[in-house]
């Protein structure tokens, strides 16, 4: 397949990357996200809009985020060379920022006054009352009660940050009901508010808007790179949970002669419900308006998912990976819950960088390449740091000096 040009030619007009998208949406829900769809697509080419985003990039966020070569972690492996982009470094601490701010600014050129999203974890959530914030507009998290529970930082965060977290206690009371509730609440307000999808998912335009935002992170790390090393990397990898901190990075990257890997979480294991490896195992489905791979029963129901990372325990993926991955173009492999804990504890070892526990699963592959005797270089997306981490992994794997060996860098 031909990748000149490729993200004029995709989607197509329907919100197609091939068989794979779309936006399947009851009648009321169309009539919102076509109204998205129209301010979008006009704003999209507009020079204030774009002027006003790179402006907030530089000012706000802190962009350019740096892109940093792990020498000491490199070493311990052999001969490949791992590379950073450093999204733990832009402000908030991860890549949801970059399109958080591009939806409220949309939002703002919209004339809406409120933000309405889902959140898992809780990371996009402190990304959007941050937006939100920002921009001087309502905002309102759904949140499932048993993740409020978990994630009471970010809760705190959110709250503090002027955000409305609406708890929800439907079914499992965990992500899927948060974004049901958000999407009701959407329903009963589209004229004043806006939905903000949290990933390359959902109806179109998401996968595409979400896409755009996050671009710069490649647009970035590509040139960054040539200008540190004179070349281009001879691979690029990143996790994948719905897949916009993966998307962001590959995009600058499908025309160029270079190795793209998207990293998907084992959990503890192939069976179902200990993992989320949507592309790995999963069918063709539709969730949550859009056509895509995912992991579901025999009646198309979404499976249960676990991985260590909250960030990386979706039922399914953006419909573009699922596009890439059956064209070939991108190579799609998994890591489990324990080789990603050894990654965060060597990262924080051996480069003083505590990466998120969804980040370093990024990271255990690069480990991976280095140990079977790769070469070259490998640019790792650090899609976010680890603070939100920290007390979860030591309460279970202690502080990781003592399980690191100090010669070969592996966890004992
Ligand atoms: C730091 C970090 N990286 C990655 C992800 C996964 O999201 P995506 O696949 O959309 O980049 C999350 C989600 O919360 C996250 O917080």
């Amino acid at each position: 397949m031909d990748f000149k040009n490729y993200v004029k030619r995709y989607p197509d007009g329907n919100g197609r990357y091939g068989r794979y998208g779309g936006a399947y949406l009851d009648d009321n829900l169309k009539k919102a996200f076509t109204e998205i769809d129209e301010a979008y697509q006009k704003l999209r080419g507009s020079y204030e809009f774009i002027s006003e985003l790179r402006k907030i990039r530089r000012h706000f966020q802190g962009r350019p985020t740096p892109v940093y070569h792990c020498k000491r972690l490199s070493d311990l492996y052999g001969d490949l060379q791992i590379y950073l982009k450093r999204e733990d470094l832009n402000h908030t601490g991860a890549h949801k920022l970059n399109h958080c701010m591009g939806e409220g600014l949309l939002a703002k050129y919209m004339g809406k006054k409120k933000l309405i999203a889902e959140t898992g974890a809780g990371q996009h959530g402190v990304a959007l009352a941050t937006a939100a914030a920002y921009f001087g507009l309502k905002c309102e998290i759904h949140m499932g009660e048993i993740d409020i529970e978990k994630q009471a930082p970010n809760v705190t965060k959110m709250k503090i940050l002027g955000a409305d977290v609406i708890s929800v206690s439907k079914g499992a009371k965990t992500l899927k009901e948060a974004v049901d509730s958000a999407f009701e609440s959407y329903v009963r307000d589209y004229k004043e508010s806006i939905y903000c999808i949290g990933s390359v998912v959902g109806p179109h335009p998401f996968p595409l808007m979400v896409r755009d935002f996050q671009t710069v992170v490649g647009v970035e790390a590509r040139e960054q790179f040539l200008e540190m090393t004179g070349k281009l990397p001879d691979s690029v990898c990143a996790c994948v949970g719905g897949g916009s901190n993966a998307m962001g990075i590959f995009v600058p990257f499908l025309d160029d002669d270079v190795e793209i890997f998207g990293v998907e979480p084992l959990g503890r294991g192939e069976s179902v419900g200990e993992n989320a490896a949507s592309l790995t195992f999963g069918k063709l489905g539709v969730l949550h308006g859009f056509e895509s791979i995912m992991l579901q029963d025999e009646n198309k129901n979404p499976l249960p998912v676990y991985s260590i990372a909250s960030g990386l325990d979706y039922p399914s993926v953006g419909p573009e990976h699922a596009f890439l991955k059956e064209s070939g173009r991108v190579n799609y492999r998994t890591v489990s819950d324990d080789e990603a804990v050894r990654a965060f504890f060597n990262l924080s070892h051996y480069e003083g960088i505590i990466p998120a526990i969804e980040s370093a699963h990024a990271v255990a592959f690069a480990i991976k390449e280095a140990k079977n005797n790769k070469k070259g270089t490998i640019l790792v997306n650090l899609s976010g740091r680890g603070d939100k981490d920290v007390d979860y992994i030591a309460s279970i794997y202690g502080y990781g000096e003592s399980m690191l060996d100090k010669t070969t860098g592996d966890m004992r």
